[in-house]
């Protein structure tokens, strides 16, 4: 697929992106938003959790799901699903966070109802200068009621705006 043939070039790019990610957040913050059990929507090669190991993160009740089997095929050390976020085969509540990663524009449906109540979600978009309001409706738009925590935007050799918010 189209992803997966680009997507390990992006290895760099992304890593730089996930360092500020975490210098986006207080700790606590933090702590709460990626403990427990985690769904991760449209994961790619789950370079993030990756990042994450590295940086000392327990993933042992993170999933990851990606329709797209050759991203998937070189992920390792969690639990990767192949699927697609329009199709979760999970009961509602499912999960106590979720992150979804320049990946939302690529999912139809609703997915926040995998959240528990009082859960958090990350999601994130990437922009450039002359659409970054429309990534911020849109973004704001497929959140919905949820209540926005945290929003804040990375420029770097890509720019992504990320909204924390959280399920009431
Ligand atoms: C730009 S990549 C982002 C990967 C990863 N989240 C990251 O930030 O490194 C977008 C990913 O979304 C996946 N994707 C495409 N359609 C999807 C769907 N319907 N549900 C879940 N993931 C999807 C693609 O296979 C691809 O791995």
């Amino acid at each position: 697929m189209f992803f997966s043939k680009i997507y390990k070039s992006w290895k760099g790019i992304q890593e730089e992106k996930y360092k500020r990610i975490l210098l986006g957040f207080d700790t606590d913050l933090l702590a709460k938003a990626f403990s427990g059990k985690v769904l991760d929507l449209g994961s790619g090669s789950g370079f993030f959790e990756k990042f994450l190991q590295k940086e000392g993160f327990n993933l042992s009740k993170w999933v990851c799901l990606d329709p797209d089997m050759d991203m998937l095929g070189r992920s390792g050390g969690f639990l990767c699903m192949l699927g697609s976020g329009n199709y979760l085969p999970f009961k509602p509540g499912s999960f106590d966070n979720l992150i979804c990663l320049d990946s939302i524009h690529l999912i139809r449906e609703d997915f926040f109802w995998v959240l528990k109540p009082g859960g958090f979600a990350l999601v994130s978009l990437f922009y450039n200068p002359g659409n970054l309001e429309d990534r911020r409706k849109f973004l704001k738009e497929r959140i919905g009621n949820m209540e926005t925590v945290k929003e804040f935007q990375i420029e770097g050799r890509e720019s992504e705006i990320f909204i924390l918010a959280r399920k009431r």
